[in-house]
């Protein structure tokens, strides 16, 4: 079936939902990026370190990390002075050769950010996956390869990440060095990119006439126009909640699987109908198979928060799991922006795609698969957010995205939707709660003001390119 006609029955579809969730069309503040200065992050000074040993211990994904100081725990710890800040956003860089340097930064215009976010939730929990498995296998090859699930990449090391700009992919700082030291598997690591390959005939030629790649021709337009489309039908219904029966049965359920996925990837909030999709079908494209593109890392950074040195204590550790990798050459892939979520309101929902480990899930060729979930937020402060998304081994890494409207002022009329990274996905862990119960949540790090100025800094190297977001 042709994009055109695709679009045509989505658009039919859309003008019969009920349009019963209008409240979220971004007449509510709350749901906007909004505007926000940063403080400015400047290099003052950068020596050169020893060669690393690539002696880390990878971490066991399944056991979840042992005991790390978390929401909880940091709400006893007295705020950090600007000192402190900058001592933590100071940052190591690794270059593809083995040499190591650390740079000391300083912050201009830091303010102090507020205390935690109280909780709610109480329910205990098990393990990495929750109850009924929350998590849609992104198989269609034209999903696949297009954005937003084009941004999930996947690093060699067995992690994931996301694309933030055509050469950087923003990942977890674990996946690249255990605190002591970089993994052994960090020395040459590589990131992939899914591309829809086409199998060529003799000669050459391909089929269907298709554009390749993830350039912003009409494949990706449509795609886009598709998603913007999606959130009209702006619920989960039961179905999805319901829907990812494991194994079996799956194939058949897959088409109208996916068209729930572009609706939920729409969401913000709750409500509505779902109408509409469930007519949408795709004719697969005979012969296209997405693979991967591998690409090498010139340079490897890590914020200073991460690294365990005899000076700090392990306390913020956490907060600081990411890491910025710096591709040797550009890929085509469209990015995701970097963000902030808005901090004067809890986050509703999150979502974020990469390519989980669980072979059950994944047919057995799991390296080819994007995960995507989505769900709600249950707890979180200013660094992190606790979460109850099925997510395993290898989805850490995952950029964790919100889904806003733009700010006004730009192009007049309907503002429109963006999605921006505002997180990374760390992984499980044990927290210990009051009455020191342990109890699992699986963690997102995120993007704070200083983080998205030493983050964008890393990307421009410019700080008049990084003074707001
Ligand atoms: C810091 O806070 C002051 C007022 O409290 C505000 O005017 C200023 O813009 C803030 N700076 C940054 C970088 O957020
Ligand atoms: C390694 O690469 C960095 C950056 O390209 C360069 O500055 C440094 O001199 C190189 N070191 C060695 C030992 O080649």
């Amino acid at each position: 079936m042709g994009l055109k006609h695709l679009l045509c029955l989505l658009l039919s579809a859309a003008a019969l939902t009920v349009s019963g969730v209008l409240g979220e069309d971004g007449t509510n503040k709350a749901y906007r990026w909004t505007r926000e200065s940063l403080p400015v992050l400047l290099d003052t000074h950068t020596h050169l370190l020893n060669t690393p040993l690539f002696r880390g211990q990878e971490e066991d994904e399944e056991k979840g990390r042992a005991k790390t100081c978390g929401i909880e725990c940091q709400g006893s710890l007295p705020p950090m002075d600007q000192a402190e800040q900058e001592r933590i956003l100071g940052y190591e860089t690794m270059y593809e050769n083995g040499t190591r340097t650390h740079t000391d930064v300083i912050l201009q215009g830091f303010n102090k950010t507020s205390a935690v976010t109280p909780a709610h939730s109480q329910t205990r929990r098990k393990r990495q996956v929750y109850g009924a498995d929350g998590r849609f296998v992104i198989s269609d090859s034209h999903f696949i390869t297009n954005y937003p699930f084009s941004t999930a990449v996947r690093l060699s090391t067995g992690c994931s990440g996301v694309l933030v700009s055509p050469k950087h992919v923003l990942t977890a700082a674990h996946c690249i060095h255990d605190g002591n030291d970089y993994l052994k598997t960090a020395r040459k690591v590589k990131v992939g990119v899914l591309q829809l390959k086409s199998k060529r005939r003799r000669g050459g030629r391909r089929r269907g006439g298709r554009r390749r790649g993830g350039r912003l021709g009409e494949g990706e337009a449509g795609e886009e126009q598709m998603m913007e489309e999606g959130k009209e039908q702006n619920s989960i219904d039961g179905d999805v909640a319901g829907g990812r029966n494991g194994g079996k049965g799956r194939r058949r359920s897959r088409i109208r699987e996916k068209g729930h996925v572009a609706a939920a990837d729409g969401i913000i909030g709750e409500g509505g109908k779902q109408k509409g999709f469930n007519r949408v079908r795709r004719s697969p494209q005979p012969g296209r198979q997405p693979v991967f593109r591998w690409t090498r890392v010139k340079q490897t950074r890590i914020p200073e928060g991460w690294i365990h040195s005899k000076r700090s204590t392990n306390s913020v550790s956490s907060d600081y799991d990411y890491a910025l990798l710096e591709l040797k050459r550009q890929v085509k892939q469209k990015p995701m922006k970097l963000g902030v979520a808005p901090s004067a309101i809890p986050l509703a929902r999150i979502h974020f795609s990469g390519y989980d480990a669980d072979k059950s899930l994944l047919d057995g060729r799991g390296d080819e698969k994007v995960v995507y979930r989505f769900c709600l937020v249950e707890k979180e402060s200013d660094d992190l957010m606790y979460q109850h998304c099925d997510a395993q081994a290898g989805a850490t890494g995952a950029g964790v995205y919100v889904r806003l409207r733009q700010e006004a002022g730009n192009a007049g009329g309907k503002r429109k939707w963006q999605r921006r990274v505002i997180g990374v996905f760390s992984g499980h862990q044990w927290v210990e709660v009051e009455g020191g119960d342990l109890r699992d949540f699986n963690v997102a790090v995120r993007i704070t003001p200083p983080k998205y100025a030493q983050i964008c800094h890393w990307i421009h190297g410019d700080p008049s390119l990084c003074k707001e977001v």
